[in-house]
């Protein structure tokens, strides 16, 4: 198994560093932009394997797309990060420019790769990529939602005081600020409701603070978050290779599903070694489904946006 993580800053680093950790490759790659940065950050994860006990082959390269030949899983987490203050889709000018080049030289050398995409704005680079490589649709999976709802899962632990891991829960639409849903009607813990251990009032300040998850993070950091972005992709690459068929919630082309067609947009999918596999229907209700076409016009606005660059 070839993996390549392209764009090694700390959300990239952190990812490969999950991927090396977990052994879902052989071989891994991480290419960036920036003279020696890839082959420094190569060398000191591979400085880790021994101390780890972990037994992939990680190599770095500046800006050579060969090192990424026959990659069969590429995951672009490319362009600039937020800074406080700022939306994830004010980075669009900037980040459509290098996401669109990255996998047009990705599929160059990986033809029949599976893509994973965190650059931001996500849901609208994910739309990119599947746009610019055409590749067929199951091999492209944005990870937003994955990330939401581990961020979602962490409020509700912290406000139930119980284990994130005894959680349920998913975020889908799409990965901003305004956009996200966490559907806190189906959320469990532990298979019994979280809704029956939350006054209404902690439900709300859960979903508002779920959705300024990153924001909230960007505000104290200076930065974007890294650490659970870099695992939340770890995760998705990790059902695609060993083929887990996890349901995560995960940015993909809709194409009628959740009432809505030629946008990529959060929902909940299986993900395998085809790359997403199916869509599961959670069967929203009236308020879901109205949250959730607003979320879309967001996107498709955003989307447009790709037209006059
Ligand atoms: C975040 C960025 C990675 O949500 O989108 O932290």
């Amino acid at each position: 198994m070839k993996i390549t993580v392209v764009g090694v800053g700390a959300v990239g680093a952190t990812c490969a560093d999950n991927i090396a950790r977990k052994e879902l490759a052989t071989e891994l790659v991480l290419l960036d932009i920036k003279e020696g940065v890839a082959e420094g950050k190569a060398q000191d994860l591979m400085q880790t394997a021994s101390l780890l006990g972990f037994d992939t082959t990680i190599t770095g390269s500046t800006n050579d797309y060969t090192k990424t030949a026959n990659s069969d899983v590429v995951v672009i987490t490319s362009g600039l990060p937020r800074k406080p203050g700022m939306t994830r889709e004010e980075l669009i000018g900037v980040n459509a420019g290098i996401v669109k080049g990255v996998c047009e030289n990705i599929l160059k050398h990986s033809p029949n790769t599976i893509i994973v995409v965190i650059s931001n704005p996500m849901d609208t680079m994910t739309y990119l990529a599947l746009q610019s490589t055409g590749l067929p649709k199951n091999k492209i999976i944005g990870m937003g939602g994955a990330l939401d709802s581990a961020r979602f899962k962490y409020q509700l632990s912290t406000t139930l005081g119980c284990s994130p891991s005894d959680l349920n829960a998913a975020v889908i639409g799409g990965h901003g600020d305004t956009t996200m849903i966490p559907l806190i009607r189906f959320a469990t813990w532990n298979s019994a409701p979280v809704t029956k251990y939350l006054s209404s009032e902690q439900q709300e300040k859960v979903v508002a603070d779920t959705m300024v998850g990153g924001a909230t993070l960007t505000k104290l950091i200076g930065t974007s978050a890294w650490y659970a972005p870099g695992a939340a992709g770890a995760a998705v690459v990790e059902s695609i290779v060993r083929d887990e068929k996890k349901l995560i919630p995960c940015c993909v082309a809709l194409d009628g599903e959740y009432g809505q067609k030629d946008i990529c947009l959060g929902v909940p999918v299986i993900i395998g070694r085809n790359g997403w596999e199916k869509i599961v229907d959670f069967g929203l209700n009236e308020e879901e489904q109205a949250l959730f076409n607003k979320s879309a016009d967001a996107v498709r606005s955003m989307n447009d946006v790709l037209k006059t660059l």
